[in-house]
């Protein structure tokens, strides 16, 4: 992947607003509200049913910041990220048993969260770079399937 010194100092911009923990819970948050069947990868975490519950628990809140700080991780190493979530990615395949297509909606939520976060500094060339974020995330974490 090719990344722009555009695309990069946007990434940059936009990930330094982010706030690990926070907005973690907030992702996981809408991740179990708008697409409920995740929440049952999730069973050792008690009710995660409805927002009281889930901003109410703190696994999720411990939780939401181990993704992020994954994410964190990569958004510091763009030209690496394959190498930096190929461990993660063989977790969710051969342990977790996480169906793939899970990522695309976890990155769709974080991008809706930062969205909301930015507000009118969420431009669309920041949100193309974003987008450009997660879609190499999702190849990244989907590499331990094959
Ligand atoms: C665990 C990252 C998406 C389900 C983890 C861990 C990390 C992580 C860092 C902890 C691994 C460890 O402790 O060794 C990510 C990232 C994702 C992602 C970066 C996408 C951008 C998902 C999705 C699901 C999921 C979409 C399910 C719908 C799980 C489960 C665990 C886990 C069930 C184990 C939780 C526990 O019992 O502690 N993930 N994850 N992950 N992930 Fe993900």
């Amino acid at each position: 992947v090719h990344w722009t010194a555009e695309e990069k100092a946007s990434i940059t911009y936009v990930w330094e607003k982010v706030d690990l923990e926070h907005d973690g819970h907030h992702v996981l948050c809408r991740l179990f509200t708008t697409y409920p069947w995740t929440q049952r990868y999730f069973g050792s975490f008690g009710n995660v049913s409805n927002e009281t519950t889930i901003y109410g628990n703190s696994k999720v809140k411990a939780h939401g910041k181990k993704v992020l700080e994954a994410l964190d991780k990569a958004a510091h190493n763009l030209d690496d990220i394959k190498t930096i979530l190929h461990d993660l990615s063989h977790t969710h395949a051969n342990e977790l048993h996480i169906d793939p297509e899970n990522f695309k909606r976890l990155c769709e939520v974080l991008v809706i969260v930062l969205a909301i976060k930015l507000g009118s500094a969420f431009t669309p060339s920041r949100h193309a770079a974003v987008e450009k974020f997660v879609a190499v995330v999702v190849h990244a974490l989907g590499h331990g399937y094959f």
